[in-house]
Protein backbone atom coordinates (compact mmCIF):
# COMPACT_ATOMS: atom_id res chain seq x y z
CA UNK A 1 0.00 0.00 0.00
CA UNK A 2 2.75 2.33 0.93
CA UNK A 3 6.17 2.81 -0.69
CA UNK A 4 7.58 1.43 3.15
CA UNK A 5 6.08 -1.81 2.76
CA UNK A 6 8.33 -2.56 0.35
CA UNK A 7 11.15 -0.77 1.87
CA UNK A 8 13.53 -3.69 0.76
CA UNK A 9 12.57 -3.00 -2.89
CA UNK A 10 15.35 -1.26 -4.93
CA UNK A 11 15.54 -1.12 -8.13
CA UNK A 12 19.75 -1.27 -8.13
CA UNK A 13 19.22 -4.12 -6.90
CA UNK A 14 17.99 -5.71 -10.30
CA UNK A 15 21.21 -4.35 -12.14
CA UNK A 16 21.81 -1.44 -14.70
CA UNK A 17 21.39 -3.73 -17.40
CA UNK A 18 17.75 -4.73 -16.50
CA UNK A 19 15.22 -4.49 -19.10
CA UNK A 20 12.21 -2.04 -17.32
CA UNK A 21 9.00 -2.04 -19.88
CA UNK A 22 5.27 -2.34 -20.95
CA UNK A 23 3.69 -4.75 -23.39
CA UNK A 24 0.66 -4.00 -25.20
CA UNK A 25 -0.84 -5.93 -28.17
CA UNK A 26 -2.20 -4.48 -31.67
CA UNK A 27 -5.06 -5.91 -31.81
CA UNK A 28 -5.68 -4.72 -28.46
CA UNK A 29 -4.41 -1.27 -28.71
CA UNK A 30 -4.16 -0.15 -32.71
CA UNK A 31 -7.53 0.45 -33.73
CA UNK A 32 -7.60 1.64 -37.65
CA UNK A 33 -9.30 -1.99 -37.99
CA UNK A 34 -9.83 -1.95 -42.16
CA UNK A 35 -7.71 1.16 -42.67
CA UNK A 36 -4.80 1.66 -45.04
CA UNK A 37 -5.11 -2.29 -47.01
CA UNK A 38 -5.56 -3.77 -43.75
CA UNK A 39 -7.81 -6.88 -43.57
CA UNK A 40 -10.05 -8.03 -40.77
CA UNK A 41 -8.65 -10.70 -38.05
CA UNK A 42 -10.21 -13.50 -36.44
CA UNK A 43 -11.05 -10.98 -33.59
CA UNK A 44 -12.34 -8.31 -35.72
CA UNK A 45 -14.88 -11.20 -37.39
CA UNK A 46 -15.53 -12.28 -33.92
CA UNK A 47 -16.31 -9.11 -32.05
CA UNK A 48 -19.20 -8.45 -34.90
CA UNK A 49 -21.01 -12.22 -33.73
CA UNK A 50 -23.73 -10.79 -31.40
CA UNK A 51 -22.78 -11.96 -26.96
CA UNK A 52 -19.00 -12.91 -27.83
CA UNK A 53 -17.67 -9.99 -26.00
CA UNK A 54 -19.11 -7.84 -22.87
CA UNK A 55 -21.41 -5.65 -23.65
CA UNK A 56 -20.85 -5.97 -27.71
CA UNK A 57 -17.93 -3.97 -27.47
CA UNK A 58 -15.27 -4.15 -30.48
CA UNK A 59 -11.68 -3.26 -31.40
CA UNK A 60 -11.99 -1.27 -34.62
CA UNK A 61 -10.75 1.88 -32.84
CA UNK A 62 -9.30 0.85 -29.39
CA UNK A 63 -6.82 3.16 -28.68
CA UNK A 64 -6.36 4.72 -32.12
CA UNK A 65 -3.07 4.21 -31.39
CA UNK A 66 -2.61 3.42 -35.33
CA UNK A 67 -2.96 7.21 -35.27
CA UNK A 68 -1.90 8.12 -32.07
CA UNK A 69 1.58 6.28 -31.46
CA UNK A 70 3.74 9.48 -31.60
CA UNK A 71 1.84 10.76 -28.24
CA UNK A 72 2.26 7.09 -26.80
CA UNK A 73 5.79 7.14 -27.70
CA UNK A 74 5.82 10.72 -25.49
CA UNK A 75 3.67 9.44 -22.32
CA UNK A 76 6.60 6.51 -22.33
CA UNK A 77 9.47 9.48 -22.88
CA UNK A 78 7.98 11.13 -19.89
CA UNK A 79 6.98 8.01 -17.90
CA UNK A 80 10.97 7.08 -18.60
CA UNK A 81 10.14 3.73 -19.73
CA UNK A 82 12.85 2.65 -22.13
CA UNK A 83 11.46 -1.30 -23.07
CA UNK A 84 8.06 -1.09 -25.31
CA UNK A 85 6.67 -4.26 -26.24
CA UNK A 86 4.10 -4.10 -28.93
CA UNK A 87 2.73 -6.50 -31.44
CA UNK A 88 2.80 -7.09 -35.32
CA UNK A 89 -0.70 -7.37 -37.08
CA UNK A 90 -0.38 -9.92 -39.88
CA UNK A 91 -3.37 -9.25 -41.51
CA UNK A 92 -1.97 -5.51 -41.53
CA UNK A 93 0.95 -6.65 -43.19
CA UNK A 94 -0.15 -9.35 -45.58
CA UNK A 95 -4.12 -8.69 -45.87
CA UNK A 96 -4.28 -12.18 -47.79
CA UNK A 97 -2.45 -14.24 -45.16
CA UNK A 98 0.24 -14.84 -47.55
CA UNK A 99 1.30 -13.47 -50.65
CA UNK A 100 1.00 -9.87 -51.44
CA UNK A 101 2.69 -7.13 -49.36
CA UNK A 102 0.84 -3.99 -47.95
CA UNK A 103 3.32 -1.32 -47.89
CA UNK A 104 1.41 1.16 -46.10
CA UNK A 105 0.91 -1.51 -43.22
CA UNK A 106 4.39 -2.37 -42.80
CA UNK A 107 5.28 1.10 -43.13
CA UNK A 108 3.36 1.89 -40.09
CA UNK A 109 5.65 -0.94 -37.74
CA UNK A 110 8.77 1.12 -39.98
CA UNK A 111 7.78 4.24 -39.05
CA UNK A 112 6.91 3.29 -34.85
CA UNK A 113 9.94 1.14 -34.97
CA UNK A 114 12.25 4.47 -36.55
CA UNK A 115 10.81 6.65 -33.90
CA UNK A 116 10.75 4.77 -30.94
CA UNK A 117 14.66 4.35 -31.59
CA UNK A 118 15.15 7.89 -32.38
CA UNK A 119 13.90 7.95 -28.57
CA UNK A 120 16.18 5.77 -26.89
CA UNK A 121 13.33 3.34 -26.19
CA UNK A 122 13.88 -0.28 -27.57
CA UNK A 123 11.32 -1.48 -29.86
CA UNK A 124 10.16 -5.31 -28.49
CA UNK A 125 7.93 -6.50 -31.35
CA UNK A 126 5.82 -9.88 -30.72
CA UNK A 127 5.11 -11.67 -33.98
CA UNK A 128 1.54 -13.38 -33.25
CA UNK A 129 -0.53 -12.02 -30.41
CA UNK A 130 -3.74 -13.95 -31.47
CA UNK A 131 -4.91 -11.75 -34.49
CA UNK A 132 -4.96 -14.10 -37.29
CA UNK A 133 -6.14 -13.05 -40.51
CA UNK A 134 -9.64 -14.09 -41.48
CA UNK A 135 -8.68 -15.35 -45.21
CA UNK A 136 -6.67 -17.59 -42.88
CA UNK A 137 -9.13 -19.20 -40.17
CA UNK A 138 -11.68 -19.47 -43.39
CA UNK A 139 -8.95 -22.32 -44.62
CA UNK A 140 -8.98 -23.81 -41.19
CA UNK A 141 -6.89 -21.33 -39.45
CA UNK A 142 -4.05 -23.11 -36.81
CA UNK A 143 -5.91 -25.90 -36.92
CA UNK A 144 -4.60 -26.47 -40.76
CA UNK A 145 -1.35 -27.53 -41.14
CA UNK A 146 -0.82 -25.07 -43.69
CA UNK A 147 -0.28 -22.84 -41.04
CA UNK A 148 3.37 -23.96 -40.85
CA UNK A 149 4.37 -22.05 -43.80
CA UNK A 150 1.63 -19.56 -43.70
CA UNK A 151 3.65 -18.68 -40.58
CA UNK A 152 6.75 -19.03 -41.73
CA UNK A 153 6.73 -17.09 -45.11
CA UNK A 154 4.34 -14.03 -42.22
CA UNK A 155 7.65 -13.99 -40.79
CA UNK A 156 10.02 -13.85 -43.54
CA UNK A 157 8.49 -10.85 -44.74
CA UNK A 158 8.87 -9.22 -41.37
CA UNK A 159 12.45 -10.37 -41.42
CA UNK A 160 13.60 -9.32 -44.74
CA UNK A 161 11.25 -5.92 -43.96
CA UNK A 162 12.16 -4.84 -40.76
CA UNK A 163 15.16 -6.94 -39.99
CA UNK A 164 18.31 -5.27 -39.82
CA UNK A 165 16.56 -1.93 -38.98
CA UNK A 166 18.31 -1.91 -35.35
CA UNK A 167 15.32 -4.05 -33.64
CA UNK A 168 17.32 -7.17 -32.14
CA UNK A 169 14.55 -8.47 -29.61
CA UNK A 170 11.50 -10.40 -30.97
CA UNK A 171 9.05 -12.40 -29.21
CA UNK A 172 7.69 -15.43 -31.75
CA UNK A 173 4.08 -16.05 -30.02
CA UNK A 174 2.17 -15.14 -27.20
CA UNK A 175 0.82 -17.36 -24.88
CA UNK A 176 0.13 -20.52 -26.81
CA UNK A 177 -1.97 -22.03 -24.65
CA UNK A 178 -4.38 -19.57 -24.09
CA UNK A 179 -5.24 -18.50 -28.08
CA UNK A 180 -5.15 -22.57 -28.91
CA UNK A 181 -7.35 -23.00 -25.43
CA UNK A 182 -9.46 -20.14 -25.40
CA UNK A 183 -9.91 -20.08 -29.24
CA UNK A 184 -9.59 -23.59 -29.97
CA UNK A 185 -11.02 -25.98 -27.50
CA UNK A 186 -13.55 -23.86 -24.85
CA UNK A 187 -14.22 -21.32 -27.77
CA UNK A 188 -14.72 -17.70 -25.41
CA UNK A 189 -11.89 -16.65 -27.34
CA UNK A 190 -11.98 -16.19 -31.42
CA UNK A 191 -12.42 -17.41 -34.11
CA UNK A 192 -14.91 -19.43 -30.95
CA UNK A 193 -13.68 -22.72 -32.50
CA UNK A 194 -14.57 -25.80 -29.65
CA UNK A 195 -13.67 -28.92 -28.63
CA UNK A 196 -10.39 -31.61 -28.76
CA UNK A 197 -10.91 -32.17 -32.69
CA UNK A 198 -10.13 -28.27 -32.79
CA UNK A 199 -7.29 -28.24 -30.18
CA UNK A 200 -5.17 -31.11 -30.75
CA UNK A 201 -4.14 -29.76 -34.47
CA UNK A 202 -3.79 -26.45 -33.16
CA UNK A 203 -1.82 -26.64 -30.43
CA UNK A 204 0.78 -28.87 -32.13
CA UNK A 205 0.91 -26.27 -34.82
CA UNK A 206 1.02 -23.64 -32.58
CA UNK A 207 3.87 -25.82 -30.75
CA UNK A 208 5.69 -26.08 -34.06
CA UNK A 209 5.24 -22.95 -34.79
CA UNK A 210 7.50 -20.91 -32.62
CA UNK A 211 10.30 -23.33 -33.97
CA UNK A 212 9.57 -22.40 -36.91
CA UNK A 213 9.22 -18.37 -36.19
CA UNK A 214 12.18 -18.60 -34.53
CA UNK A 215 14.75 -20.01 -37.34
CA UNK A 216 12.97 -18.01 -39.94
CA UNK A 217 13.89 -14.15 -38.12
CA UNK A 218 17.49 -15.92 -37.47
CA UNK A 219 17.91 -16.45 -41.10
CA UNK A 220 17.55 -13.15 -41.64
CA UNK A 221 19.24 -11.10 -39.20
CA UNK A 222 22.20 -11.93 -37.44
CA UNK A 223 21.91 -10.05 -34.62
CA UNK A 224 18.98 -11.32 -32.75
CA UNK A 225 17.72 -11.85 -29.34
CA UNK A 226 14.37 -13.97 -29.90
CA UNK A 227 12.55 -15.77 -27.58
CA UNK A 228 8.41 -17.07 -26.79
CA UNK A 229 6.35 -15.86 -24.41
CA UNK A 230 4.50 -18.33 -22.00
CA UNK A 231 1.16 -18.15 -19.62
CA UNK A 232 1.95 -19.74 -16.39
CA UNK A 233 -0.26 -19.89 -12.64
CA UNK A 234 1.49 -21.38 -9.54
CA UNK A 235 -0.90 -24.31 -9.12
CA UNK A 236 -1.47 -25.87 -5.25
CA UNK A 237 -4.30 -28.43 -4.76
CA UNK A 238 -7.12 -27.58 -2.76
CA UNK A 239 -6.55 -30.64 -0.52
CA UNK A 240 -3.96 -33.51 -0.25
CA UNK A 241 -5.91 -35.88 -1.12
CA UNK A 242 -4.66 -37.90 -3.71
CA UNK A 243 -7.18 -36.98 -6.05
CA UNK A 244 -6.94 -32.92 -5.38
CA UNK A 245 -2.95 -33.70 -5.99
CA UNK A 246 -3.26 -35.81 -9.26
CA UNK A 247 -5.69 -33.38 -10.34
CA UNK A 248 -2.99 -30.52 -9.96
CA UNK A 249 -0.62 -32.19 -11.87
CA UNK A 250 -2.50 -32.80 -14.73
CA UNK A 251 -3.70 -28.96 -14.57
CA UNK A 252 0.41 -28.27 -14.03
CA UNK A 253 0.97 -29.90 -17.20
CA UNK A 254 -1.90 -28.09 -19.40
CA UNK A 255 -1.40 -24.62 -18.03
CA UNK A 256 2.18 -24.34 -17.75
CA UNK A 257 4.52 -27.61 -19.17
CA UNK A 258 2.48 -28.17 -22.55
CA UNK A 259 4.21 -25.25 -25.00
CA UNK A 260 7.63 -24.54 -22.73
CA UNK A 261 8.41 -27.81 -22.81
CA UNK A 262 8.40 -29.11 -26.68
CA UNK A 263 10.53 -25.68 -27.18
CA UNK A 264 12.98 -27.27 -25.10
CA UNK A 265 12.94 -30.38 -26.94
CA UNK A 266 11.26 -32.40 -24.71
CA UNK A 267 8.31 -33.51 -25.88
CA UNK A 268 4.58 -32.54 -25.23
CA UNK A 269 4.17 -33.87 -21.24
CA UNK A 270 1.68 -36.55 -22.34
CA UNK A 271 2.35 -38.47 -19.48
CA UNK A 272 0.63 -35.85 -17.05
CA UNK A 273 -2.00 -35.30 -19.61
CA UNK A 274 -2.74 -38.81 -21.53
CA UNK A 275 -5.96 -37.05 -23.14
CA UNK A 276 -3.69 -35.40 -25.37
CA UNK A 277 -2.08 -38.45 -26.60
CA UNK A 278 -3.81 -38.76 -29.95
CA UNK A 279 -1.24 -35.77 -30.98
CA UNK A 280 1.22 -38.35 -31.88
CA UNK A 281 -1.02 -39.52 -34.80
CA UNK A 282 -0.66 -36.11 -36.16
CA UNK A 283 2.68 -36.30 -35.85
CA UNK A 284 5.38 -36.42 -38.74
CA UNK A 285 8.39 -37.83 -38.26
CA UNK A 286 10.20 -34.26 -38.26
CA UNK A 287 8.24 -32.69 -35.66
CA UNK A 288 9.97 -34.17 -32.81
CA UNK A 289 13.18 -32.52 -33.74
CA UNK A 290 11.19 -29.34 -34.97
CA UNK A 291 9.02 -28.65 -31.57
CA UNK A 292 12.72 -27.58 -30.32
CA UNK A 293 13.42 -23.60 -30.54
CA UNK A 294 16.69 -22.46 -30.20
CA UNK A 295 15.52 -19.46 -27.73
CA UNK A 296 17.56 -16.58 -26.49
CA UNK A 297 15.19 -15.99 -23.69
CA UNK A 298 11.96 -17.16 -22.41
CA UNK A 299 9.13 -14.59 -21.59
CA UNK A 300 7.39 -15.54 -18.40
CA UNK A 301 3.66 -14.25 -17.86
CA UNK A 302 2.03 -14.22 -14.70
CA UNK A 303 -0.59 -12.79 -12.96
CA UNK A 304 -2.25 -15.06 -10.53
CA UNK A 305 -1.96 -18.98 -8.54
CA UNK A 306 -4.61 -21.53 -9.17
CA UNK A 307 -6.27 -23.77 -6.73
CA UNK A 308 -6.88 -27.12 -8.35
CA UNK A 309 -9.18 -30.03 -6.90
CA UNK A 310 -10.58 -32.97 -8.91
CA UNK A 311 -13.89 -32.44 -10.52
CA UNK A 312 -14.91 -35.78 -11.98
CA UNK A 313 -17.70 -34.29 -14.32
CA UNK A 314 -15.31 -31.96 -16.28
CA UNK A 315 -14.65 -33.48 -18.97
CA UNK A 316 -11.05 -34.65 -19.81
CA UNK A 317 -9.47 -32.92 -17.17
CA UNK A 318 -11.52 -34.13 -14.09
CA UNK A 319 -10.05 -30.96 -12.64
CA UNK A 320 -11.16 -27.42 -11.84
CA UNK A 321 -9.73 -24.23 -10.75
CA UNK A 322 -11.19 -22.99 -7.72
CA UNK A 323 -12.39 -19.38 -7.93
CA UNK A 324 -11.08 -16.69 -5.99
CA UNK A 325 -14.06 -14.74 -5.55
CA UNK A 326 -16.03 -17.59 -4.17
CA UNK A 327 -12.73 -18.27 -1.59
CA UNK A 328 -12.90 -15.21 -0.40
CA UNK A 329 -9.62 -14.14 -0.64
CA UNK A 330 -8.07 -10.67 -2.45
CA UNK A 331 -8.48 -11.15 -6.09
CA UNK A 332 -8.66 -8.28 -9.44
CA UNK A 333 -11.38 -7.57 -11.69
CA UNK A 334 -10.92 -10.65 -13.45
CA UNK A 335 -11.36 -12.51 -10.30
CA UNK A 336 -7.64 -13.47 -10.22
CA UNK A 337 -6.17 -13.97 -6.74
CA UNK A 338 -3.36 -11.76 -6.09
CA UNK A 339 -1.07 -13.87 -4.63
CA UNK A 340 2.66 -12.45 -5.34
CA UNK A 341 4.76 -15.67 -4.50
CA UNK A 342 3.63 -17.15 -7.86
CA UNK A 343 5.40 -15.24 -10.33
CA UNK A 344 8.89 -16.28 -7.64
CA UNK A 345 7.34 -19.74 -7.96
CA UNK A 346 6.90 -19.79 -12.08
CA UNK A 347 10.68 -17.59 -11.86
CA UNK A 348 11.77 -20.80 -10.49
CA UNK A 349 10.07 -23.44 -12.45
CA UNK A 350 11.08 -21.65 -15.46
CA UNK A 351 14.60 -21.28 -14.74
CA UNK A 352 15.35 -24.88 -14.76
CA UNK A 353 13.78 -25.54 -18.46
CA UNK A 354 16.95 -23.82 -20.54
CA UNK A 355 18.86 -23.01 -17.26
CA UNK A 356 21.79 -21.07 -19.50
CA UNK A 357 19.23 -18.62 -21.17
CA UNK A 358 17.24 -15.66 -19.35
CA UNK A 359 14.05 -15.14 -18.41
CA UNK A 360 11.86 -12.14 -19.02
CA UNK A 361 8.64 -11.15 -16.93
CA UNK A 362 7.06 -10.04 -20.30
CA UNK A 363 3.83 -9.55 -19.03
CA UNK A 364 2.69 -8.64 -15.02
CA UNK A 365 -0.10 -6.51 -13.88
CA UNK A 366 -3.84 -6.21 -12.79
CA UNK A 367 -6.70 -4.94 -13.27
CA UNK A 368 -8.89 -2.82 -10.86
CA UNK A 369 -11.68 -0.55 -11.84
CA UNK A 370 -10.41 3.13 -12.11
CA UNK A 371 -12.67 6.08 -10.72
CA UNK A 372 -12.29 8.99 -12.69
CA UNK A 373 -13.78 12.40 -11.69
CA UNK A 374 -12.73 14.08 -14.58
CA UNK A 375 -9.26 15.67 -13.45
CA UNK A 376 -5.90 14.91 -13.87
CA UNK A 377 -5.56 11.92 -11.40
CA UNK A 378 -6.32 8.85 -11.18
CA UNK A 379 -5.84 7.26 -7.41
CA UNK A 380 -4.94 3.50 -8.13
CA UNK A 381 -3.46 2.15 -4.91
CA UNK A 382 -4.29 -0.91 -5.40
CA UNK A 383 -2.20 -1.75 -8.55
CA UNK A 384 0.60 0.27 -7.37
CA UNK A 385 0.65 -2.30 -4.31
CA UNK A 386 -0.24 -5.09 -7.35
CA UNK A 387 3.03 -4.26 -9.03
CA UNK A 388 5.27 -3.52 -5.66
CA UNK A 389 4.65 -6.75 -4.73
CA UNK A 390 5.03 -8.47 -7.38
CA UNK A 391 8.43 -7.08 -8.43
CA UNK A 392 9.58 -7.98 -4.72
CA UNK A 393 8.86 -11.00 -5.60
CA UNK A 394 11.31 -10.71 -8.51
CA UNK A 395 13.54 -9.56 -7.14
CA UNK A 396 13.60 -12.79 -4.41
CA UNK A 397 14.15 -14.36 -7.23
CA UNK A 398 16.77 -12.72 -8.66
CA UNK A 399 18.45 -12.84 -5.32
CA UNK A 400 18.54 -16.59 -5.56
CA UNK A 401 20.21 -16.58 -8.73
CA UNK A 402 17.81 -17.29 -10.99
CA UNK A 403 18.84 -15.24 -14.04
CA UNK A 404 15.99 -12.95 -14.46
CA UNK A 405 16.67 -9.99 -16.74
CA UNK A 406 13.29 -8.04 -17.43
CA UNK A 407 9.88 -6.83 -16.13
CA UNK A 408 7.27 -5.45 -18.63
CA UNK A 409 3.84 -4.06 -16.42
CA UNK A 410 0.49 -4.87 -18.45
CA UNK A 411 0.08 -2.82 -19.47
CA UNK A 412 0.90 1.00 -20.81
CA UNK A 413 -2.86 2.00 -21.28
CA UNK A 414 -5.87 0.44 -20.38
CA UNK A 415 -6.80 -1.42 -23.71
CA UNK A 416 -9.17 -3.81 -25.44
CA UNK A 417 -9.34 -7.17 -23.41
CA UNK A 418 -10.49 -9.98 -25.49
CA UNK A 419 -14.13 -10.73 -24.67
CA UNK A 420 -14.01 -9.12 -21.54
CA UNK A 421 -14.28 -5.09 -23.94
CA UNK A 422 -13.55 -2.44 -22.35
CA UNK A 423 -14.56 -3.45 -19.06
CA UNK A 424 -10.84 -4.14 -17.16
CA UNK A 425 -8.82 -1.56 -16.77
CA UNK A 426 -5.01 -2.62 -16.60
CA UNK A 427 -3.10 0.48 -17.84
CA UNK A 428 -0.65 2.22 -15.92
CA UNK A 429 -2.30 5.11 -18.19
CA UNK A 430 -6.00 5.33 -17.80
CA UNK A 431 -8.08 5.82 -21.31
CA UNK A 432 -11.25 7.60 -21.56
CA UNK A 433 -12.45 5.85 -24.04
CA UNK A 434 -14.85 8.51 -25.65
CA UNK A 435 -12.57 11.22 -26.60
CA UNK A 436 -9.12 9.00 -26.46
CA UNK A 437 -7.56 11.02 -23.21
CA UNK A 438 -4.77 9.67 -21.81
CA UNK A 439 -4.00 10.30 -18.15
CA UNK A 440 -1.38 9.02 -16.15
CA UNK A 441 -2.70 6.86 -12.90
CA UNK A 442 -0.44 7.50 -10.18
CA UNK A 443 0.66 3.66 -10.65
CA UNK A 444 2.43 5.06 -13.90
CA UNK A 445 3.98 7.72 -11.73
CA UNK A 446 5.18 5.37 -9.16
CA UNK A 447 6.75 3.13 -11.71
CA UNK A 448 8.23 6.27 -13.44
CA UNK A 449 10.13 6.98 -10.25
CA UNK A 450 11.26 3.27 -9.61
CA UNK A 451 12.94 2.55 -12.57
CA UNK A 452 13.98 6.36 -12.69
C1 LIG B 1 -2.60 -12.01 -21.24
C2 LIG B 1 -2.56 -11.51 -22.66
C3 LIG B 1 -2.64 -10.02 -22.79
C4 LIG B 1 -3.63 -9.42 -21.82
C5 LIG B 1 -3.39 -9.93 -20.43
C6 LIG B 1 -4.32 -9.36 -19.38
O1 LIG B 1 -3.01 -13.33 -21.20
O2 LIG B 1 -1.37 -11.93 -23.27
O3 LIG B 1 -2.95 -9.70 -24.12
O4 LIG B 1 -4.90 -9.62 -22.25
O5 LIG B 1 -3.49 -11.33 -20.40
Amino acid sequence: MLDSDYSKLHKNDFGSDFFWGVSTAALQTEGAWNEDGKSASIWDTFSNKKRKIYRGHHPKIACDFYYRWEEDIQILKVLGIKNFRFSLSWSRILPDGTGRINHKGLDFYKTLCDALLKEGITPWPTLYHWDLPQVLEDRGGWTNREILGWFENYVLVIGKELGNRGIHNWMVLNEPLVFTGAGYFLGYHAPGKKGFSNFIPAMLHAALCTGIGERAMRSCQSQINIGSTYSCSYIVPKTNSEKDLSAAKRADALLNRLFIEPACGLNFPLEDLKVLRPVEKLMKAEDQKNLKANLDFIGVQNYTREIVESCWYVPYLKARLVNAKKRGVPHTEMEWEVYPESIYEMLKKFSKYMPEKPLLVTENGAAFPDHWDGGHEIKDWKRTDYLQSHIAQVQRAKQEGINVQGYFVWTLMDNFEWAEGYKPRFGLVFLDFETQRRIIKDSGKWFSKFIS
